[in-house]
């Protein structure tokens, strides 16, 4: 008695841990598409407690009504072979699958059907181990770990995957959908309300996998036009440190993180300084900055940026200024 209690009492600990970030929450959507993924588990629940409650409740008739009795040694009524109960018992789950089958199907071409061009904005994500990249079409905007997209309007997603098998999830506002190499995955997705909705990669893709989180920050369309605006921009150093820690980055950095660069490995930090995390994970602040470039496996294990262990202190603080004021 006293282990099924402590296994019950650790369990409820550990799976309260569960809960938390309110924005990874698929049971209170923000959008559209999480709100027809919640409308199907909610009937798929119902129908099968509905299923549930009428087997227990034959069951137990059954066990009270049949039990073995002192005195009484009567044999029930054998049904083997009954043409009658074997018909019902193959008509109804028949039945319980069509209702489950309509919205389920309806739905899924609901949510297979691309926004149209002129009520939507377009972006290209891609995967990479372990992190997300976003191309805003025919904004010329490239950026990572940051999806931010307007209030109310269609964002219509195309996914790609540069090395391994990942999952694009937001689960507050809907997905998931498959990341694959050498093919072209789409979804969309609109948030209602404007809000920071954490999106995780939900396939086990190698040691970073957990830490593959991006957010999508959800913005009224005013402040979504400043964005754009301020994206378009180009950064420019200003201070003598910032110009200091520019020639560090173009000598150091640039082979991986060139935003040009066809077989880029690395994330576009064109406008890093305006992110609010680093490496999608950390807050975004100098000190996270310099813990990432001195030692970045210990923060992502697997991941494929390099130390940058070797740079004088004053080195490492121009290129940290230089970097958190790219905006
Ligand atoms: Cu990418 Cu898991």
């Amino acid at each position: 008695m006293w282990r099924v209690l402590t296994v019950l009492l650790l369990a409820t600990l550990v799976l309260s841990g569960c809960q938390g970030h309110d924005s990874l929450n698929v049971l209170d959507p923000s959008g559209s598409a999480g709100q027809k993924q919640l409308d199907l588990i909610k009937w798929s629940f119902f129908l099968m407690c509905g299923v549930f409650a009428v087997v227990i409740t034959i069951f137990i008739y059954v066990l009270i009504r049949f039990r073995k009795r002192k005195g009484i040694d009567v044999m029930p009524e054998q049904t083997h072979g009954s043409n009658t109960l074997e018909i019902i018992w193959t008509v109804i789950p028949i039945i319980l699958l069509a209702v489950l089958a309509v919205p389920t199907v309806t739905y899924t071409f609901d949510l297979a059907d691309m926004p149209r061009e002129e009520d939507s904005i377009k972006v290209k994500v891609t995967g990479y181990q372990y992190w997300w990249e976003f191309q805003y079409e025919g904004m010329n905007i490239k950026t990572a770990q940051e999806l931010h997209i307007p209030v109310g309007k269609k964002v219509h997603l195309e996914i790609h995957g540069k090395d391994v098998l990942h999952s694009f999830w937001v689960p507050a506002l809907g997905g998931k959908t498959d990341v694959i190499p050498g093919r072209v995955n789409t979804m969309w997705l609109d948030a209602k309300k404007p809000g920071v909705y954490q999106g995780k990669c939900a396939e086990l893709c190698g040691a970073g996998h957990a830490l593959m989180d991006f957010k999508v920050i959800a913005e009224e369309q005013a402040d979504f036009d400043k964005w754009v605006a301020q994206m378009q921009k180009p950064a420019v150093a200003q201070t003598a440190s910032q110009k200091e820690g520019e020639k560090i980055f173009m000598q150091n950095c640039l082979g991986c993180h060139a935003g040009t660069n066809p077989r880029i490995i690395g994330p576009d930090l064109n406008k890093f300084g305006t992110r609010t995390t680093i490496a999608g994970i950390l807050p975004h602040d100098e000190q996270n900055l310099k813990k990432w470039l001195k030692d970045p496996t210990s923060v992502k294990p697997g991941t494929l940026m390099p130390k940058i262990d070797y740079l004088e202190p004053k080195e490492m603080d121009a290129l940290v200024d230089y970097l958190m004021n790219r905006k």
